[in-house]
């Protein structure tokens, strides 16, 4: 029988043809600071294409200049960003593989120069500046431009969106109760904590009606942080408003680190698509077949993202397959080394 692992997935319009996931991972590889994609971008993803992987994210795409991590980070908040992004489009599906993009926006963690934003004025540590606390207009705006880079992206021929809601980015800042002190209708309770993820969703689904990905941190490891009931009721909004696909994180709301070991994330996959029944991604520390195999064949996660296993080896997807002694089909050059 065929590993669940190299079966076909689908959501909305499109199939994936098997359920590894290229997770997004930042590269700072935008040299001149422009958020244009530069050869480097074109050569890495379309060698984890050549890979097959049935799905590949760009790293966290920022919706803003404002929104970066780094200078150097990706960018898709200008026209003049599209012709770099579908160049890099065309280059993976090419290879055989669907392409998605991460919208993104670094809130209170951003280094760029100029001020930065958050919901509450509460700084991320005492490396990064205090950000300013963000009016209406600033809070309108930028779900513009969460809608603004959809479009973008639809110009450009991306298959999937993830909106960037985890790891303490400017989405996530929202959600948590440690990051959102506002009094406003944007902060209080969790569904006034929601209402900026809300918003988002329902302005990207305006204009786009391809498969929807939402990135949490399921987990804040915090005492006084969101628990996995908010995460059960968060997913269940955002399946009402148009989300198709929670993948779940965690961490990086605080500076405090996780104890990682494999799959440490996974249980949150599996709660959050039990109970909230949507589709989930399970992400973390996954690095061999056979335990990617276990998590879906157990209905635990319906895709697996893979991050660093895929940086040390584009072609994991074969690794994987070797394990599950499954015959996969790699490129037709590549033919006399492959199998
Ligand atoms: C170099 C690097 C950059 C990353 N950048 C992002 C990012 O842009 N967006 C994101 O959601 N996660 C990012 N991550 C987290 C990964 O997507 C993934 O969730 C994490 O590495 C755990 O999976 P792994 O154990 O398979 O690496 C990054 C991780 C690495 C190693």
């Amino acid at each position: 029988m065929k590993p669940a692992l190299f079966t076909s997935y689908s959501l909305k319009n499109i199939t994936f043809k098997n359920r590894i996931v290229m997770s997004p991972m930042c590269m700072y590889s935008c040299f001149n600071q422009d958020g244009k994609i530069t050869d480097w971008h074109l050569y890495h993803y379309a060698s984890r294409a050549m890979g097959q992987a049935g799905l590949i994210f760009t790293e966290a795409a920022a919706v803003t200049p404002q929104g970066r991590i780094s200078h150097e980070d990706l960018g898709i908040w200008d026209d003049s960003q599209l012709d770099g992004l579908q160049k890099l489009t065309r280059t993976v599906k090419e290879n055989g593989s669907h392409i998605g993009v991460q919208l993104a926006h670094a809130g209170r963690k951003a280094t760029v120069d100029g001020p930065i934003i958050a919901p509450s004025p509460i700084p991320f540590n005492d490396d990064i500046k205090t950000p300013d606390e963000m009016s209406e207009p600033d809070i309108h705006e930028t779900i513009k431009a969460f809608k603004n880079a959809a479009e973008r992206a639809i110009e450009v021929g991306f298959d999937v969106l993830e909106i960037h809601a985890a790891h303490g980015y400017l989405v996530n800042e929202f959600l948590s109760p440690l990051t959102n002190h506002r009094t406003d209708s944007y902060g209080g309770s969790l569904k006034n904590r929601y209402r900026f993820l809300e918003t988002i969703i329902k302005e990207v689904r305006k204009v786009w009606d391809g498969p929807l990905f939402v990135r949490i941190s399921a987990n804040e490891y915090e005492e006084h942080g969101n628990k996995i009931e908010d995460f059960i009721q968060l997913a269940s909004w955002m399946k009402l408003d148009g989300a198709d696909l929670i993948d779940c994180s965690s961490g990086g709301i605080t500076p405090k680190r996780p104890h990682a070991f494999p799959g440490f994330q996974v249980p949150n996959a599996e709660t959050i698509r039990q109970k909230a029944g949507i589709s989930t991604g399970a992400v973390g520390l996954i690095t061999s077949g056979i335990q990617a195999e276990e998590i879906l064949q157990n209905e635990r996660a319906d895709l697996v993202f893979i991050g660093r296993d895929l940086l040390r080896n584009p072609y994991w997807p074969l690794k994987a397959a070797n394990e599950l002694n499954y015959s996969l089909e790699g490129p037709k050059q590549y033919d006399r080394g492959w199998n």
